[in-house]
Protein backbone atom coordinates (compact mmCIF):
# COMPACT_ATOMS: atom_id res chain seq x y z
CA UNK A 1 0.00 0.00 0.00
CA UNK A 2 1.81 3.23 -1.20
CA UNK A 3 -0.38 5.67 0.97
CA UNK A 4 -0.63 7.89 -1.88
CA UNK A 5 1.52 10.52 -0.33
CA UNK A 6 0.33 13.82 -2.62
CA UNK A 7 1.27 16.87 -1.74
CA UNK A 8 -0.78 20.06 -0.36
CA UNK A 9 -0.05 21.40 -3.97
CA UNK A 10 -1.76 18.98 -6.38
CA UNK A 11 -5.11 19.57 -7.82
CA UNK A 12 -7.70 17.39 -9.68
CA UNK A 13 -8.31 18.60 -13.91
CA UNK A 14 -12.40 17.17 -14.02
CA UNK A 15 -13.22 17.34 -17.79
CA UNK A 16 -16.97 17.94 -17.74
CA UNK A 17 -19.67 16.13 -20.34
CA UNK A 18 -19.01 12.35 -19.48
CA UNK A 19 -21.15 9.79 -18.66
CA UNK A 20 -19.72 7.18 -16.11
CA UNK A 21 -20.69 3.38 -17.04
CA UNK A 22 -18.87 0.31 -16.01
CA UNK A 23 -18.03 -2.13 -13.46
CA UNK A 24 -16.15 -1.31 -10.11
CA UNK A 25 -15.36 -2.70 -6.95
CA UNK A 26 -15.19 -1.03 -3.29
CA UNK A 27 -12.48 -1.98 -0.69
CA UNK A 28 -12.82 -1.89 3.09
CA UNK A 29 -14.21 1.19 4.69
CA UNK A 30 -12.21 4.10 6.16
CA UNK A 31 -14.23 4.75 8.61
CA UNK A 32 -14.17 1.34 10.26
CA UNK A 33 -10.09 0.32 9.25
CA UNK A 34 -9.02 3.06 11.15
CA UNK A 35 -10.82 2.11 14.12
CA UNK A 36 -10.36 -1.58 14.24
CA UNK A 37 -6.34 -0.93 13.80
CA UNK A 38 -6.95 0.83 16.95
CA UNK A 39 -9.16 -1.94 18.19
CA UNK A 40 -6.07 -3.83 17.92
CA UNK A 41 -4.01 -2.36 20.72
CA UNK A 42 -6.26 -3.97 22.97
CA UNK A 43 -4.70 -7.46 22.62
CA UNK A 44 -1.15 -8.60 22.93
CA UNK A 45 -0.16 -10.34 19.33
CA UNK A 46 -0.47 -9.76 15.38
CA UNK A 47 -4.13 -8.80 14.62
CA UNK A 48 -4.37 -8.98 10.74
CA UNK A 49 -6.66 -6.54 8.78
CA UNK A 50 -7.98 -7.74 5.51
CA UNK A 51 -9.44 -5.31 2.88
CA UNK A 52 -7.86 -2.54 3.71
CA UNK A 53 -8.25 0.57 1.62
CA UNK A 54 -5.46 2.20 -0.26
CA UNK A 55 -5.58 6.10 1.51
CA UNK A 56 -3.63 7.77 3.56
CA UNK A 57 -5.20 7.99 6.70
CA UNK A 58 -4.37 4.66 6.79
CA UNK A 59 -0.87 5.16 7.48
CA UNK A 60 -1.34 7.91 9.05
CA UNK A 61 -2.95 5.57 11.55
CA UNK A 62 -0.32 2.95 11.69
CA UNK A 63 1.98 5.96 12.62
CA UNK A 64 -0.25 6.73 15.99
CA UNK A 65 0.46 2.84 16.78
CA UNK A 66 3.75 2.98 16.03
CA UNK A 67 4.55 6.01 18.46
CA UNK A 68 2.69 3.90 21.01
CA UNK A 69 4.63 0.54 21.10
CA UNK A 70 2.97 -1.29 18.25
CA UNK A 71 5.03 -2.81 14.67
CA UNK A 72 2.48 -1.98 11.94
CA UNK A 73 2.74 -3.23 8.23
CA UNK A 74 0.99 -2.61 5.51
CA UNK A 75 1.36 -4.60 2.41
CA UNK A 76 -1.20 -4.78 -0.66
CA UNK A 77 -4.45 -4.50 1.27
CA UNK A 78 -3.38 -6.19 4.19
CA UNK A 79 -2.65 -4.69 7.81
CA UNK A 80 -0.73 -6.56 10.69
CA UNK A 81 -0.59 -4.90 13.61
CA UNK A 82 1.90 -6.58 16.27
CA UNK A 83 1.00 -4.80 19.36
CA UNK A 84 3.74 -5.30 22.54
CA UNK A 85 2.27 -6.97 26.02
CA UNK A 86 3.03 -3.01 27.05
CA UNK A 87 1.96 -0.28 25.22
CA UNK A 88 2.26 3.36 25.33
CA UNK A 89 -0.10 5.36 26.59
CA UNK A 90 0.51 8.87 25.25
CA UNK A 91 0.04 9.14 21.83
CA UNK A 92 2.74 11.10 19.77
CA UNK A 93 0.59 14.91 18.98
CA UNK A 94 1.84 15.43 15.38
CA UNK A 95 0.92 11.56 14.70
CA UNK A 96 -2.40 12.05 16.07
CA UNK A 97 -3.35 15.80 14.88
CA UNK A 98 -2.81 14.48 11.62
CA UNK A 99 -6.15 12.52 11.93
CA UNK A 100 -9.55 12.66 13.39
CA UNK A 101 -9.96 9.36 14.09
CA UNK A 102 -6.85 9.08 16.35
CA UNK A 103 -9.62 9.63 18.74
CA UNK A 104 -10.44 6.28 18.58
CA UNK A 105 -7.54 4.64 20.34
CA UNK A 106 -9.11 6.88 23.67
CA UNK A 107 -11.30 3.54 24.24
CA UNK A 108 -8.85 0.93 23.50
CA UNK A 109 -6.17 2.85 25.85
CA UNK A 110 -8.20 3.57 28.90
CA UNK A 111 -9.70 -0.28 28.16
CA UNK A 112 -6.52 -1.54 28.42
CA UNK A 113 -4.21 0.78 29.98
CA UNK A 114 -6.26 2.67 32.49
CA UNK A 115 -5.05 5.76 31.04
CA UNK A 116 -4.62 7.94 27.75
CA UNK A 117 -3.31 11.30 27.07
CA UNK A 118 -4.29 12.24 23.39
CA UNK A 119 -4.03 15.60 21.98
CA UNK A 120 -6.93 17.20 20.50
CA UNK A 121 -7.43 15.05 17.04
CA UNK A 122 -7.55 17.34 13.44
CA UNK A 123 -9.35 15.96 10.43
CA UNK A 124 -12.02 17.64 8.29
CA UNK A 125 -13.38 21.07 8.82
CA UNK A 126 -17.12 20.04 8.69
CA UNK A 127 -17.49 21.14 11.98
CA UNK A 128 -16.95 21.53 16.13
CA UNK A 129 -16.94 18.11 17.19
CA UNK A 130 -16.48 17.98 20.39
CA UNK A 131 -15.73 15.23 22.96
CA UNK A 132 -17.83 15.29 26.06
CA UNK A 133 -19.83 12.40 24.94
CA UNK A 134 -16.45 10.04 24.83
CA UNK A 135 -15.36 11.60 28.02
CA UNK A 136 -18.92 11.48 29.73
CA UNK A 137 -19.21 7.44 28.67
CA UNK A 138 -15.41 7.00 30.05
CA UNK A 139 -15.96 9.01 33.56
CA UNK A 140 -19.47 6.79 33.63
CA UNK A 141 -17.24 3.90 33.96
CA UNK A 142 -15.17 5.29 36.48
CA UNK A 143 -12.26 6.81 34.52
CA UNK A 144 -11.35 10.90 34.97
CA UNK A 145 -10.62 13.12 32.11
CA UNK A 146 -9.36 16.81 31.94
CA UNK A 147 -7.80 18.83 29.48
CA UNK A 148 -4.37 19.54 30.38
CA UNK A 149 -2.45 22.12 27.53
CA UNK A 150 -4.61 20.69 24.83
CA UNK A 151 -4.74 17.28 25.62
CA UNK A 152 -7.58 15.08 26.82
CA UNK A 153 -5.63 13.05 29.56
CA UNK A 154 -8.18 9.99 30.55
CA UNK A 155 -6.82 8.11 33.77
CA UNK A 156 -8.93 4.96 35.49
CA UNK A 157 -8.17 2.92 38.86
CA UNK A 158 -10.62 0.54 37.70
CA UNK A 159 -13.28 0.37 35.30
CA UNK A 160 -16.45 -0.62 36.04
CA UNK A 161 -19.59 -1.55 34.09
CA UNK A 162 -22.01 0.72 33.65
CA UNK A 163 -25.17 2.49 32.10
CA UNK A 164 -24.71 5.31 29.66
CA UNK A 165 -27.42 6.95 27.76
CA UNK A 166 -25.99 8.91 25.13
CA UNK A 167 -27.89 12.00 23.98
CA UNK A 168 -27.27 11.90 20.67
CA UNK A 169 -25.91 8.55 18.36
CA UNK A 170 -22.66 9.90 18.23
CA UNK A 171 -20.86 6.87 15.97
CA UNK A 172 -17.06 7.95 18.02
CA UNK A 173 -18.79 8.27 21.41
CA UNK A 174 -20.10 4.90 20.94
CA UNK A 175 -16.83 3.04 20.01
CA UNK A 176 -15.13 4.83 22.99
CA UNK A 177 -17.44 3.44 25.18
CA UNK A 178 -17.93 -0.02 23.99
CA UNK A 179 -14.13 -0.47 23.26
CA UNK A 180 -13.72 0.18 26.86
CA UNK A 181 -16.20 -1.25 28.48
CA UNK A 182 -15.12 -4.20 26.92
CA UNK A 183 -11.92 -4.99 29.55
CA UNK A 184 -14.13 -3.44 31.99
CA UNK A 185 -15.46 -5.22 35.14
CA UNK A 186 -18.96 -6.43 35.14
CA UNK A 187 -21.85 -5.46 32.52
CA UNK A 188 -22.22 -2.35 30.74
CA UNK A 189 -25.59 -1.09 28.69
CA UNK A 190 -24.87 1.72 26.31
CA UNK A 191 -28.30 3.28 25.13
CA UNK A 192 -28.66 5.54 22.34
CA UNK A 193 -25.89 4.03 20.23
CA UNK A 194 -24.55 4.83 16.81
CA UNK A 195 -26.31 1.73 14.39
CA UNK A 196 -23.46 2.34 11.58
CA UNK A 197 -22.74 -0.88 9.99
CA UNK A 198 -19.31 0.50 10.97
CA UNK A 199 -20.10 0.05 14.93
CA UNK A 200 -21.13 -3.54 13.89
CA UNK A 201 -17.86 -4.40 12.28
CA UNK A 202 -15.82 -3.19 15.28
CA UNK A 203 -18.01 -5.08 17.32
CA UNK A 204 -17.67 -7.92 15.53
CA UNK A 205 -13.88 -7.92 15.59
CA UNK A 206 -14.21 -7.13 19.29
CA UNK A 207 -16.35 -10.58 19.53
CA UNK A 208 -13.80 -12.40 17.88
CA UNK A 209 -11.11 -11.86 20.22
CA UNK A 210 -13.08 -12.76 22.67
CA UNK A 211 -15.16 -9.57 23.91
CA UNK A 212 -18.91 -10.57 25.04
CA UNK A 213 -21.18 -8.16 23.46
CA UNK A 214 -24.78 -8.56 22.27
CA UNK A 215 -27.14 -5.75 20.33
CA UNK A 216 -24.43 -3.58 17.95
CA UNK A 217 -26.40 -2.39 15.42
CA UNK A 218 -29.23 -1.92 17.28
CA UNK A 219 -29.86 1.35 19.95
CA UNK A 220 -28.86 -0.38 23.00
CA UNK A 221 -25.88 -2.27 23.29
CA UNK A 222 -24.57 -4.98 26.34
CA UNK A 223 -21.17 -5.17 27.29
CA UNK A 224 -20.31 -8.29 29.48
CA UNK A 225 -16.11 -7.15 30.48
CA UNK A 226 -13.76 -10.07 30.07
CA UNK A 227 -10.23 -9.90 31.52
CA UNK A 228 -8.46 -10.01 27.92
CA UNK A 229 -8.60 -10.12 24.55
CA UNK A 230 -6.78 -12.34 21.92
CA UNK A 231 -5.64 -10.98 18.50
CA UNK A 232 -7.34 -12.28 15.41
CA UNK A 233 -7.51 -11.92 11.57
CA UNK A 234 -10.51 -9.85 9.87
CA UNK A 235 -11.93 -8.81 6.93
CA UNK A 236 -12.73 -4.97 6.77
CA UNK A 237 -16.59 -4.23 5.68
CA UNK A 238 -16.89 -2.77 2.06
CA UNK A 239 -17.18 1.31 2.09
CA UNK A 240 -20.53 2.82 1.97
CA UNK A 241 -19.79 5.80 1.23
CA UNK A 242 -17.02 5.07 -1.78
CA UNK A 243 -19.71 2.61 -3.08
CA UNK A 244 -22.47 5.74 -3.06
CA UNK A 245 -20.31 8.10 -4.41
CA UNK A 246 -20.11 6.03 -7.40
CA UNK A 247 -23.72 5.27 -7.30
CA UNK A 248 -24.58 8.72 -6.94
CA UNK A 249 -22.08 9.62 -10.06
CA UNK A 250 -23.87 7.58 -12.23
CA UNK A 251 -27.08 9.05 -11.42
CA UNK A 252 -26.09 12.45 -12.07
CA UNK A 253 -23.99 12.08 -15.40
CA UNK A 254 -26.65 9.74 -16.61
CA UNK A 255 -24.28 6.66 -16.44
CA UNK A 256 -24.53 3.15 -15.38
CA UNK A 257 -22.72 1.73 -13.31
CA UNK A 258 -22.14 -1.49 -11.02
CA UNK A 259 -20.42 -1.28 -7.64
CA UNK A 260 -19.11 -4.86 -5.60
CA UNK A 261 -17.81 -5.30 -2.80
CA UNK A 262 -20.84 -3.73 -1.05
CA UNK A 263 -23.96 -4.76 0.91
CA UNK A 264 -26.82 -3.10 -0.48
CA UNK A 265 -28.61 -2.84 2.90
CA UNK A 266 -25.55 -0.68 4.19
CA UNK A 267 -27.11 2.13 1.86
CA UNK A 268 -30.62 1.36 1.47
CA UNK A 269 -31.63 4.89 1.95
CA UNK A 270 -29.60 6.29 -0.71
CA UNK A 271 -30.56 3.76 -2.90
CA UNK A 272 -34.09 4.59 -2.26
CA UNK A 273 -33.94 8.33 -2.84
CA UNK A 274 -31.46 7.33 -6.44
CA UNK A 275 -34.96 5.59 -7.16
CA UNK A 276 -37.16 8.28 -6.64
CA UNK A 277 -34.98 10.48 -8.62
CA UNK A 278 -35.55 8.13 -11.44
CA UNK A 279 -32.33 5.94 -11.71
CA UNK A 280 -33.19 2.18 -11.83
CA UNK A 281 -31.29 0.31 -8.97
CA UNK A 282 -30.45 -3.10 -9.08
CA UNK A 283 -28.91 -5.19 -6.02
CA UNK A 284 -27.35 -8.42 -5.31
CA UNK A 285 -26.45 -9.79 -2.20
CA UNK A 286 -22.53 -7.73 -2.41
CA UNK A 287 -23.92 -5.59 -5.20
CA UNK A 288 -25.65 -2.26 -6.62
CA UNK A 289 -26.23 -1.16 -10.17
CA UNK A 290 -27.76 2.08 -10.71
CA UNK A 291 -28.74 3.51 -14.01
CA UNK A 292 -29.98 6.37 -15.12
CA UNK A 293 -31.09 7.97 -18.73
CA UNK A 294 -32.68 10.72 -17.77
CA UNK A 295 -32.17 14.26 -15.81
CA UNK A 296 -32.38 13.68 -12.51
CA UNK A 297 -35.53 14.75 -10.47
CA UNK A 298 -35.28 16.99 -7.76
CA UNK A 299 -35.85 15.93 -4.36
CA UNK A 300 -35.48 16.61 -0.65
CA UNK A 301 -32.65 15.02 1.79
CA UNK A 302 -32.10 15.30 4.96
CA UNK A 303 -28.77 13.70 6.39
CA UNK A 304 -29.71 11.29 9.64
CA UNK A 305 -27.66 9.45 12.03
CA UNK A 306 -27.62 5.56 10.14
CA UNK A 307 -30.22 4.38 8.61
CA UNK A 308 -30.88 7.92 7.40
CA UNK A 309 -29.23 9.79 5.05
CA UNK A 310 -25.38 9.65 5.58
CA UNK A 311 -24.11 12.94 6.15
CA UNK A 312 -20.51 12.23 4.58
CA UNK A 313 -23.24 11.92 0.85
CA UNK A 314 -24.58 15.06 1.71
CA UNK A 315 -22.08 17.40 -0.79
CA UNK A 316 -23.15 14.33 -3.21
CA UNK A 317 -26.59 14.87 -2.55
CA UNK A 318 -26.10 18.85 -3.04
CA UNK A 319 -23.81 18.12 -6.19
CA UNK A 320 -26.96 15.50 -7.69
CA UNK A 321 -29.41 18.52 -6.56
CA UNK A 322 -27.80 21.19 -8.41
CA UNK A 323 -28.14 19.37 -12.26
CA UNK A 324 -31.45 17.87 -11.02
CA UNK A 325 -34.71 18.96 -12.37
CA UNK A 326 -36.53 21.24 -10.32
CA UNK A 327 -35.95 23.05 -6.73
CA UNK A 328 -34.40 20.37 -4.07
CA UNK A 329 -33.98 20.83 -0.40
CA UNK A 330 -31.04 19.79 1.38
CA UNK A 331 -31.03 19.77 5.14
CA UNK A 332 -27.99 19.20 7.37
CA UNK A 333 -28.79 17.46 10.84
CA UNK A 334 -25.22 16.59 11.85
CA UNK A 335 -22.51 18.84 10.90
CA UNK A 336 -23.08 22.80 10.89
CA UNK A 337 -19.94 23.74 8.63
CA UNK A 338 -20.86 21.56 5.81
CA UNK A 339 -22.69 24.06 3.61
CA UNK A 340 -19.11 25.57 2.95
CA UNK A 341 -19.54 23.17 0.10
CA UNK A 342 -22.41 25.33 -1.22
CA UNK A 343 -20.14 27.81 -1.46
CA UNK A 344 -17.98 26.34 -4.14
CA UNK A 345 -20.68 25.14 -6.35
CA UNK A 346 -21.94 28.68 -6.12
CA UNK A 347 -18.71 29.03 -8.00
CA UNK A 348 -19.37 26.07 -10.52
CA UNK A 349 -22.66 28.45 -11.15
CA UNK A 350 -24.88 26.38 -9.55
CA UNK A 351 -28.33 28.01 -8.05
CA UNK A 352 -27.91 27.37 -4.59
CA UNK A 353 -28.39 29.12 -1.43
CA UNK A 354 -28.31 28.03 2.44
CA UNK A 355 -30.60 28.77 5.46
CA UNK A 356 -29.09 27.47 9.06
CA UNK A 357 -29.69 23.84 8.53
CA UNK A 358 -31.07 24.14 4.78
CA UNK A 359 -29.78 24.64 1.29
CA UNK A 360 -32.49 25.20 -1.42
CA UNK A 361 -30.61 24.35 -4.62
CA UNK A 362 -32.41 24.95 -8.35
CA UNK A 363 -30.92 22.47 -10.72
CA UNK A 364 -29.33 23.73 -13.70
CA UNK A 365 -28.94 21.21 -17.38
CA UNK A 366 -25.01 22.37 -17.08
CA UNK A 367 -22.42 23.81 -14.58
CA UNK A 368 -19.76 26.06 -14.97
CA UNK A 369 -16.41 24.71 -15.23
CA UNK A 370 -14.24 26.81 -12.49
CA UNK A 371 -11.43 26.75 -9.40
CA UNK A 372 -12.71 25.06 -6.49
CA UNK A 373 -11.11 24.13 -3.53
CA UNK A 374 -12.24 20.62 -1.28
CA UNK A 375 -12.74 21.33 2.36
CA UNK A 376 -12.58 18.00 3.40
CA UNK A 377 -12.92 14.59 1.86
CA UNK A 378 -16.74 14.43 0.85
CA UNK A 379 -16.26 17.70 -0.34
CA UNK A 380 -13.84 16.95 -2.81
CA UNK A 381 -15.69 13.90 -4.03
CA UNK A 382 -18.48 16.19 -3.96
CA UNK A 383 -16.69 18.58 -6.42
CA UNK A 384 -15.07 15.92 -8.58
CA UNK A 385 -18.77 14.25 -9.24
CA UNK A 386 -19.91 17.82 -10.26
CA UNK A 387 -16.76 19.18 -12.06
CA UNK A 388 -18.04 16.08 -14.68
CA UNK A 389 -21.42 17.92 -15.19
CA UNK A 390 -19.55 20.85 -16.15
CA UNK A 391 -19.17 22.61 -19.57
CA UNK A 392 -15.22 22.34 -19.71
CA UNK A 393 -12.66 21.73 -17.17
CA UNK A 394 -12.48 21.96 -13.41
CA UNK A 395 -9.84 22.18 -11.37
CA UNK A 396 -10.52 20.95 -7.37
CA UNK A 397 -7.31 21.99 -5.64
CA UNK A 398 -6.54 20.94 -1.96
CA UNK A 399 -7.20 17.20 -2.94
CA UNK A 400 -5.19 15.66 -0.09
CA UNK A 401 -8.48 15.58 1.31
CA UNK A 402 -9.83 13.24 -0.98
CA UNK A 403 -6.50 11.08 -1.11
CA UNK A 404 -7.37 10.14 2.95
CA UNK A 405 -10.15 8.76 1.83
CA UNK A 406 -10.76 7.56 -1.72
CA UNK A 407 -8.41 4.51 -3.16
CA UNK A 408 -7.11 4.80 -6.24
CA UNK A 409 -9.47 7.53 -6.80
CA UNK A 410 -8.25 8.87 -10.27
CA UNK A 411 -7.87 5.10 -11.93
CA UNK A 412 -11.93 4.40 -10.82
CA UNK A 413 -12.69 7.33 -12.48
CA UNK A 414 -11.06 6.53 -15.53
CA UNK A 415 -12.25 3.09 -14.98
CA UNK A 416 -15.33 4.11 -15.71
CA UNK A 417 -15.03 6.67 -18.74
CA UNK A 418 -14.53 9.84 -16.68
CA UNK A 419 -11.58 12.08 -17.51
CA UNK A 420 -9.36 13.43 -14.65
CA UNK A 421 -5.80 13.71 -14.10
CA UNK A 422 -3.59 14.77 -10.97
CA UNK A 423 -1.27 17.83 -11.80
CA UNK A 424 1.34 19.95 -9.49
CA UNK A 425 0.19 23.23 -9.49
C1 LIG B 1 -17.97 9.66 12.19
C2 LIG B 1 -17.33 9.51 10.83
C3 LIG B 1 -17.73 10.64 9.91
C4 LIG B 1 -19.23 10.77 9.84
C5 LIG B 1 -19.83 10.84 11.26
C6 LIG B 1 -21.35 10.84 11.26
C7 LIG B 1 -15.25 8.41 11.34
C8 LIG B 1 -13.77 8.50 11.38
N1 LIG B 1 -15.88 9.51 10.98
O1 LIG B 1 -17.44 10.85 12.76
O2 LIG B 1 -17.21 10.36 8.60
O3 LIG B 1 -19.57 11.93 9.13
O4 LIG B 1 -19.38 9.73 12.04
O5 LIG B 1 -21.83 9.74 10.60
O6 LIG B 1 -15.84 7.37 11.60
N2 LIG B 1 -20.68 15.13 19.00
C9 LIG B 1 -20.70 15.85 20.18
N3 LIG B 1 -19.94 15.38 21.23
C10 LIG B 1 -19.19 14.24 21.15
C11 LIG B 1 -19.19 13.52 19.94
C12 LIG B 1 -19.95 13.98 18.88
O7 LIG B 1 -21.35 16.87 20.28
O8 LIG B 1 -18.56 13.87 22.15
C13 LIG B 1 -21.48 15.61 17.87
C14 LIG B 1 -20.64 16.02 16.64
O9 LIG B 1 -20.16 17.34 16.77
C15 LIG B 1 -21.64 15.87 15.53
C16 LIG B 1 -22.48 14.67 15.98
O10 LIG B 1 -22.27 14.55 17.39
O11 LIG B 1 -22.46 17.00 15.45
C17 LIG B 1 -22.13 13.37 15.31
O12 LIG B 1 -20.76 13.10 15.46
P1 LIG B 1 -20.19 11.61 15.51
O13 LIG B 1 -21.26 10.65 15.14
O14 LIG B 1 -19.48 11.43 16.79
O15 LIG B 1 -19.14 11.65 14.32
P2 LIG B 1 -17.66 11.13 14.34
O16 LIG B 1 -17.55 9.85 15.07
O17 LIG B 1 -16.75 12.24 14.70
Amino acid sequence: MSGNPTSREQSFLVTGGVRLAGEISVTGAKNSVLKLMAVALMAEGRTTLTNCPNISDVPAMADVLRHLGCTVEISGDTVVIDTPAEVGHVADDKAAQRLRASVCILGPLVGRQHRAVLAMPGGDAIGSRPLDMHQRGLTTLGATTRMDHGRLVAEARDLRGARYALTFPSVGATETFVTAAVLAKGTSVLENAAREPEIVDICDLLSQMGAVISGAGSSTITIEGVDQLRPVSHRVIGDRIVAATWAMGAAMTRGDVTVTGIDPMFIHVVLEKLHAVGAVVDTGTDWIRVAQTERPRASNIRTLPFPGFPTDLQPMAIAMASVSDGLSVVTENIFESRFRFVEEMVRMGADAETDGHHAKIRGKERLDSATVWASDIRAGAGLVLAGMCADRVTEVCQIFHIDRGYPHFVENIRSLGGVIERVDT
